[in-house]
This record gives C-alpha cells, sequence and structure tokens, in this order.
C-alpha cells in the first residue's frame, strides 16, 4: 500500500467520553476507494469513531490521520461528507430547495444538484417538501447533501436502517459506485450481514477492534466461522477463555 492511497489511519486511538474510555487504542489502516463497514452491537462505539474522523471528537491519546492529515484539519473540511444518525433536512421546504441550501454552502451548481437527484432517486419528486418524505427519501436526501461537494471521504452512519430490502440494495449500489470512482466510504451497522457489501471490516465491541480485515479473513480467523455474526460471537468467547 503506498502512501498516498491510504484514506485514513489509526494509532493507538482512544477516545473518552464523561471520563470512561469509549474506543481504546485502535489501531487501523485504512485503503482508499473502499467500502469499510464499521460494525459492532449498540453503544459499542460505532458513532464516537465517525466523530473522531469528521474531527468533532477530542482524542484522548494515540492519532488519527485522514488523507494524510490529523484529523479536525481545516483543508479537510470539504473533503469529509457526514450522515449522522438522525440526519437533519430542513422540513418546510422542498427537497430541491435544501440541495439548494445547502449546495450554496460548497458552491454546487444547479446541474450537480440535479445529477445528485437522478443518483438517490429523488429527481422525480424534487418539489416535495422534506417533511413528507418516508424514511428511505429522507435518508438518500441527506446523502445527496453529504454527496454535495464531491467528498473525497464519506462517513454514514447507519444508513440503512429501517429501509427496505431492495432501497437497501439500491443504495449499496450507490456506494459501490462511489467506491469505484475513489472516494473511501465508512459505513456503520449494527446488523452484521451488512459485512458481505464491504471490502474491509471494523469489527467493533465495547470500544475495542474485536477484528478486522475481509470478510474471509475475519471468517477464518474465527476457526472458520460460517457468517460475521458467528465470527463476532466466538471471537468474544475465545476473549473470555483467554482472560481466564
Ligand atoms: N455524550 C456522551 N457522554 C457520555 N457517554 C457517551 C456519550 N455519547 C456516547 N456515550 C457512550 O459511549 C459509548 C459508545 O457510544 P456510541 O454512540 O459511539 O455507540 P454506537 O456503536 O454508535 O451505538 P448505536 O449502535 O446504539 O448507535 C456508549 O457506551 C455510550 O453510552
Ligand atoms: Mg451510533
Amino acid at each position: 500500500m503506498t502512501s498516498s492511497s491510504v484514506a485514513l489511519q489509526a494509532s493507538s486511538l482512544t477516545v473518552f467520553r464523561e471520563k470512561t474510555p469509549v474506543l481504546s487504542d485502535l489501531t487501523f489502516k485504512l485503503e482508499a476507494g473502499q467500502i469499510v463497514g464499521l460494525l459492532g452491537p449498540s453503544g459499542s462505539g460505532k458513532t464516537t469513531l465517525m466523530r473522531a474522523i469528521v474531527g468533532v471528537q477530542t482524542i484522548e491519546k494515540g492519532s488519527l490521520q485522514v488523507l494524510g492529515l490529523p484529523v479536525g484539519n481545516r483543508k479537510l473540511r470539504s473533503k469529509i461528507g457526514y450522515v449522522t444518525q438522525s440526519p437533519s433536512v430542513y422540513g418546510d421546504i422542498s427537497i430541491k430547495q435544501n440541495l439548494r441550501y445547502f449546495g450554496t454552502l460548497v458552491g454546487a451548481n444547479n446541474q450537480q444538484i440535479n445529477t445528485l437527484l437522478k443518483q438517490v432517486q429523488l429527481y422525480e419528486i424534487r418539489s416535495r417538501l422534506a417533511n413528507d418524505l418516508s424514511g428511505g427519501q429522507r435518508a438518500r436526501l441527506s446523502l445527496a447533501i453529504a454527496l454535495l461537494g464531491a467528498p473525497e471521504i464519506l462517513v454514514l452512519d447507519e444508513p440503512t436502517v429501517g429501509l427496505d430490502p431492495l432501497l437497501r440494495r439500491d443504495l449499496w449500489n450507490l456506494f459501490k459506485n462511489y467506491a469505484k470512482e475513489g472516494v473511501t466510504l465508512i459505513v456503520s451497522s449494527h446488523v452484521m450481514d451488512e459485512a458481505d457489501r464491504c471490502d474491509y471490516i471494523l469489527l467493533l465491541r465495547e470500544g475495542r477492534l474485536l477484528a478486522q480485515g475481509d470478510k474471509k479473513s475475519i471468517l477464518k480467523n474465527a476457526r472458520e466461522a460460517r457468517t460475521i455474526e458467528s465470527a463476532f460471537i466466538r471471537l468474544v468467547e475465545d476473549n473470555k477463555e483467554e482472560k481466564r
């Protein structure tokens, strides 16, 4: 891996919230142009790690670099798109007006906005008020907003939660297309099945990395587990054994 193809690099990254460590000693290196799955149960630290990546979380110890720069660096602002776990859009204006509003902040023009609307399949209903959208439509609007500045890194916190299978598939296909163009996507989920869609997986538990790698290698290292979910359980049990 050459240094220019490294999108993210963490070294002993440790984050505290209210004096308790919620991320402990994370070390990983992520290649650009990949879909990285951040998987782990509720409370395992997914959102906290995403906050650290986008530069809004104090880092207690260790380091975290994005595109070769320390997180929080001003130059990274326009390079990272972030969709939070409960994304906010303006409900009393239309889809298109939301994109225009957020677009002016990053200098997106009308043509770019229309292209994005087509990509997320909202072009036909672009005049509809954001308040009147279904959960899936709202998720796609938030995604479009995050994509406005053509970011190199896209951080998506549980983007597919509550979506029907077809919509989930469409969204993952969209993610794949972006990855092909060289965008690095960090996608969190507590649904372990979503590992199938990821090039690289960070498996978190209680703020620690239980495993990392592509799906195949994680399964292999978990005594030939058949699914990421069973790998997760085995690795947790193996850790308990070791501690005894
Ligand atoms: N503002 C805060 N102050 C103190 N502790 C917090 C704060 N926010 C989160 N935590 C704690 O940090 C830990 C990790 O939380 P985080 O939100 O990163 O988990 P998560 O993996 O995103 O969970 P979920 O799947 O439920 O979204 C949890 O134990 C949580 O209670
Ligand atoms: Mg979360």
